[in-house]
């Protein structure tokens, strides 16, 4: 899917202007974040290092990388509208086979700072590793807080359709009348993207476009479409959304394609180039993405990947003949 031709492209600064649109910083989130004035930004979004030793990170002690967050989540706080949000999306860190989930470890950062949270959201995937000492993991998380209790929150720009559009009250005084929303329903703290994208990718399924349209050299990217429902949920246009730990640039492809402004730090090069690259691909027309709302792929039963293998065809027919008499010990 591309977006349509002929942008106007917007200038990309180097370092931050309270006029300005667009703003890549190579360099410390902190370097940056000393050029924000206070309360300049309404949505502080971002999937921070998850200290796992990855290209772009030094693994520390687990103690040591809080310390560190601490300081950058003391500024961005800082530097958060009274009314504004901040989503934190993060998985597990993982050490000699032990879990720490991450957004437990943070939640008492962000309270520490006063932050209100107001969900946990569950980001569903279908793919990933494959564990042999623990359950496979399949879903990561966005905790999103806000500054005050009073906080901007458009639902309506988010709601999806609903199931069961006719629904009618069947009793009381509303009794015929529809129940929903003609817009559709509130989407739930459940959010599941790009699923067939990333399995066919994974799986390599035969004639069937291999790569997922946004996907760049980044190790750890996350989807534009999940960023879209937090910018258009919680920011207006001409607000300005921040990513800290920007990588190849989807929060703020999110953020600009919305009309809002776009901050992002990154202190390797190589994303800040990729992520300019994209911006450019955007307002050009040539930017590949999922467009927020696109169903999720569930399999045919066609693919040869989703047929049972003959190999196990006898053990698939035992055990179904077994539960059918109740006698499958699981
Ligand atoms: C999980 S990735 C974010 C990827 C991003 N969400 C995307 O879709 O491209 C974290 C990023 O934080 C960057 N990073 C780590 N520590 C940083 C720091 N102190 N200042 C700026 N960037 C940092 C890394 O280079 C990495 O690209």
């Amino acid at each position: 899917m591309s977006l349509p031709l002929f942008q106007t492209p917007k200038p990309i600064d180097a370092h931050f202007k309270s006029d300005g649109d667009i703003v890549l910083f190579n360099g410390n989130v902190q370097d940056l974040l000393t050029e924000i004035p206070d309360k300049a930004i309404q949505l502080v979004i971002t999937s921070p290092p998850y200290n796992l030793g990855k290209d772009y990170e030094h693994r520390v002690d687990i103690e040591k990388y809080l310390e560190q967050q601490t300081e950058i989540i003391a500024e961005l706080c800082r530097v958060l509208k009274d009314e504004g949000s901040l989503c934190w999306q993060v998985g597990n860190f993982v050490d000699d086979g032990e879990v720490f989930p991450l957004d437990i470890l943070y939640y008492g950062i962000f309270k520490k700072f006063g932050l209100r949270l107001r969900n946990r959201i569950i980001w569903r995937f279908g793919h990933g590793l494959h564990a042999s000492k623990r359950f496979s993991g399949r879903y990561e998380t966005i905790l999103w807080f806000t500054k005050s209790d009073k906080y901007l929150f458009n639902l309506d720009n988010v709601r999806v359709p609903s199931k069961y559009p006719g629904k009618r009250h069947f009793k009381g005084e509303k009794k015929g009348q529809l129940s929903g929303n003609p817009l559709g329903k509130n989407p739930s703290d459940v959010w599941e993207f790009v699923l067939q994208d990333w399995e066919q990718e994974i799986w390599d399924i035969p004639n069937v476009k291999a790569n997922h349209p946004e996907k760049t050299d980044h190790p750890c990217q996350y989807p534009i479409e999940l960023v879209e429902r937090c910018v258009l949920a919680l920011t207006n246009e001409g607000d300005w959304v921040l990513d800290p730990f920007a990588g190849v640039g989807s929060s703020l492809l999110a953020a600009i394609k919305n009309n809002r402004h776009a901050v992002g730090s990154d202190k390797e090069k190589e994303y800040i180039d990729l992520a300019r690259e994209r911006i450019f691909s955007y307002f050009n027309g040539t930017l590949g993405y999922r467009p927020l709302g696109t169903p999720v792929y569930q399999p045919t039963g066609k693919d040869s990947v989703s047929k049972v293998p003959d190999e196990w065809k006898e053990v698939y027919a035992q055990r179904t003949m077994l539960e059918e008499k109740g006698e499958y010990d699981k």
